[in-house]
């Protein structure tokens, strides 16, 4: 059996993994090794944090190490809260709040947005390679839905559902984490 680690112990995004490799692979993850201390994200980009952790991972458990970073980028806003998303406000509900709020005197045609993730697979020996998937939609006026997590209940898509009322497998199929995940599946399939 192949194994990879991923640096996050979010259940959601391992399930992600698992499914995307199938068979023939163990995926741990940070709740596996719970003597690695947290990665700060403390880099000023998406790029930084996902090297920074994947390079702590690998070099602490001698695996291959993915790790990733994503964040929401709204037009009207000059691209924030960007690689703040995450601490834009103390709770996601606040988060959604506060983004309704700096968005309330915008008109519908301005308010695009996109979700941004970036990976970073790292190797024990120091090699890297980064990939990037991103999801166009717009920022809606009010929730809806009740899937996902963040942004998704008020993220809405060409389609005009929001991420909240996609099933898991939907947002997979079209998420910026899911075109990130399968731009990286060669370099994980040539893990050895
Ligand atoms: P992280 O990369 O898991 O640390 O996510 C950073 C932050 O970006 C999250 O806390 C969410 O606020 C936001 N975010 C990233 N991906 C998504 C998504 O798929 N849906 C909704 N919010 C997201």
């Amino acid at each position: 059996m192949r194994q990879v680690v991923f640096a996050s112990s979010n259940a959601g995004k391992i399930k992600e993994l698992q499914a995307l490799l199938g068979e023939g692979w163990v995926v741990k993850s940070a709740a596996d090794f719970p003597q690695i201390p947290e990665v700060i994200e403390d880099a000023d980009s998406f790029e930084g944090n996902a090297a920074k952790k994947a390079r702590a991972f690998a070099q602490a458990t001698v695996l291959w190490a993915l790790a990733d970073d994503s964040g929401l980028l709204v037009d009207a806003l000059e691209g924030r809260p960007g690689v703040y998303s995450a601490r834009y406000a103390p709770t996601e509900s606040e988060r959604i709040d506060k983004l309704l709020a700096e968005l309330k005197d915008v008109a519908a045609p301005l308010r695009t947005a996109r979700f941004k993730c970036v990976l970073c697979l790292a190797s024990p020996s120091g090699k890297e390679r980064l990939t990037t998937g991103t999801c166009e939609g717009a920022i809606g006026f009010e929730r809806k839905g009740s899937h996902g997590f963040g942004y998704d209940p008020v993220f809405v898509l060409p389609s005009g559902k929001t991420m909240s009322e996609l099933s898991r497998e939907e947002k997979s199929a079209l998420s910026h984490r899911g075109h990130a995940f399968r731009a990286m599946l060669p370099e994980l399939l040539s893990v050895r």
